[in-house]
């Protein structure tokens, strides 16, 4: 019996290739945006009870508001709601790591604090956390980008970042 050889056509090879190459190039690119620049995708940390979760204690989302666990390490918990945030504007020192959590009491909402990665869809039901540290003192804006309702474009708040 004798070995054939496999025979490819010289362009079906190269488009192999290319293939390949591309699938390097994508695998990369995840790895550089997931540990060169920090990129996370928004787990759902937890599930809640969105007809309890605005009452303190009664769920695991806890209050609403800003926490400092330690010197420039916050945990901030926003609550959203047709066609607000709770709370709506929130203070922290510059260059602090603060971890986010939002969650939604009725529809579904998103956020997207500007000049920063954080953009998460806000479901009832569900807490969505991420974490971002503020290096540049500023102010920087979040808005709702999920279409909720006519009140939708009045839905944002803002964080203070001190020198
Ligand atoms: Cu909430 Cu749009």
């Amino acid at each position: 019996m004798s070995q054939q050889e496999l025979h490819i056509h010289p362009v079906e090879r190269t488009w192999i290739i290319i293939g390949i190459v591309m699938l390097v190039v994508f695998a990369g690119a995840v790895f550089i945006s997931g540990f060169g620049y920090g990129f996370q995708l928004p787990a759902p940390a937890a599930i809640v009870n969105p007809a309890l979760v605005a009452t303190p204690g009664a769920t695991s989302f806890g209050e609403a508001g800003v926490k400092e666990l330690s010197p420039g390490n916050y945990e901030v918990r926003i609550l959203a709601q047709t066609w607000l945030f709770t709370p709506k504007e929130i203070t922290i020192k510059a260059g602090s790591k603060v971890t986010f959590y939002f969650t939604s009491k009725d529809v579904q909402h998103g956020v997207h604090i500007d000049g920063t990665n954080v953009n998460l869809m806000i479901l009832p039901g569900q807490i969505s956390r991420l974490s971002h540290t503020f290096a540049e003192p500023g102010e920087y804006v979040f808005v709702c980008h999920e279409f909720c309702g006519v009140g939708h474009q009045t839905m944002f708040g803002k964080i203070i970042v001190e020198p």
